[in-house]
């Protein structure tokens, strides 16, 4: 029981630590392959912290969920869920992805 509550209570705080492992390849080597190895921008712009400040989570998630029409920008909904979204989100805004320097 008391297993029981610690895992639903990592489900409900967002997502697990495999889902975590194969987000974080994916935005270095999916959205890398736009947005640069490093995120600081290729086909897409930067997704660095600098380069994204001032703009909402709400707006990046969006973003990422629904793609930007009449631009080369995907949506992701279907391959990934809000959580999955929002915690690419965090990663970005926080520059904790991990992407090299
Ligand atoms: C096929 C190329 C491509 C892929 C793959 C791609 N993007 Fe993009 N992305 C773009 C382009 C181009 C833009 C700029 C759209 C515009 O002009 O408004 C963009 C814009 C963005 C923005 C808005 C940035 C801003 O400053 O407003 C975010 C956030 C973003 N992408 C995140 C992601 C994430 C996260 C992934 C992977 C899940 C991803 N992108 C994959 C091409 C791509």
């Amino acid at each position: 029981m008391a297993c029981f509550m610690l895992v639903s209570a990592t489900v409900s705080a967002g997502i697990s630590a495999s889902r975590k492992a194969e987000l974080h390849d994916l935005l270095l080597e999916d959205c890398g392959a736009c947005h640069g190895i490093t995120l600081k921008g290729s086909l897409g712009p930067s997704l660095r912290p600098t380069a994204l400040a001032g703009k909402s989570k709400a707006f990046i998630v969006s973003t990422i969920l629904h793609g930007r029409k009449n631009t080369p920008m995907p949506a992701w909904l279907g391959v990934l869920s809000r959580d999955d979204a929002s915690w690419i989100a965090d990663q970005l805004l926080n520059g904790t992805t991990g992407a090299p320097d």
